[in-house]
């Protein structure tokens, strides 16, 4: 397995290298469910279906676009994915954390993830973002099974999953561009439903301050890797006090996702300018 992945992996690299001349990525970024917009942003872009990389797979989650756009982005070159893959869409964790083991080879110095997620702390709004200071798993470690050495170490630390040199610039840009921020934990569940009112109240009292169903997985892959880290949460529902007639839905998630994306896009381009 280990051997065809890793064929699997450069495979996609190569394909990707050839349409971007070879050029060296400075960050790879994913962009969650309503937050593919930030694409739009990049200037000069290549536009690559994920249909056209070998090896990648389909997207198929709501606003999710299935597109790898490379460009720029604050002046740097950078290689965007406007969707991602989940285990909830029946992919396994090897084709989940693909793309990041492809930006990996591609020569990425920063890895940067945003999301759609449920807020459990109860001072949290829809519309807010979260930076992510830290994450707690509860879907299948990507890890498991023999280890792939040429990408990093069998018992990999996480000790500091989220770069602290990102997350103090990016609430230093937040300040200055006058974005509201807080920031939090967050915690990933396989999906697809939506937590019961219980799941919610537990996941707060485990330590969670926002719930999703990504972002662990490509994370871990991310630091197996000892690639520098930095994630944020739109938070597009609450995930306490539900009135009577409350109900979540994804079309929903997608819309506060929507209306939030300006303010990550920013605070996002400003980041990556300033390194
Ligand atoms: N739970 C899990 N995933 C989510 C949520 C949620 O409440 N909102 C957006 N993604």
């Amino acid at each position: 397995m280990s051997k065809e992945y890793i064929e699997r992996i450069n495979k996609a690299a190569k394909f990707i290298s050839d349409k971007i001349d070879g050029k060296t990525p400075f960050a790879g970024i994913v962009l969650g469910s309503g937050l593919g917009e930030l694409a739009e942003k990049i200037e000069n872009k290549i536009v690559i279906p994920y249909t056209e990389i070998p090896n990648f797979s389909k997207s198929t989650a709501v606003g999710h676009k299935g597109n790898l756009i490379a460009g720029y982005l604050g002046e740097k070159f950078v290689v965007a994915m406007q969707g991602r893959f989940h285990f909830y869409e029946g992919y396994g964790m090897d084709q989940v954390t693909l793309p990041v083991r492809v930006m990996k080879v591609l020569g990425i110095s920063y890895f940067f993830v945003s999301n759609a997620a449920g807020g459990v702390n109860p001072s949290f709004r829809v519309g807010d973002l979260m930076i992510i200071k830290d994450q707690i798993n509860l879907m299948p470690n990507p890890l498991i099974g023999k280890n792939l050495d040429e990408f990093g170490p069998r018992f990999p630390d996480m000790t500091r999953p989220y770069d602290l040199e990102l997350i103090k610039r990016a609430k230093e840009i937040a300040k200055d561009l006058n974005i509201k921020v807080t920031s939090g934990v967050y915690l990933a569940s396989t999906g697809p439903t939506y937590e019961t009112p219980a799941e919610y109240g537990f996941f707060r009292t485990i330590g969670a301050d926002a719930v999703g169903m990504s972002t662990v997985p490509e994370v871990i892959v991310a630091r197996h890797s000892s690639i520098p880290v930095f994630g944020v949460s739109v938070i597009t529902n609450e995930g306490f006090n539900f009135s009577e007639d409350f109900v979540n839905d994804g079309d929903h998630v997608v819309e506060a996702a929507n209306r939030a994306a300006e303010k990550l896009e920013r605070i996002i381009t400003s980041l990556i300018a300033s390194l």
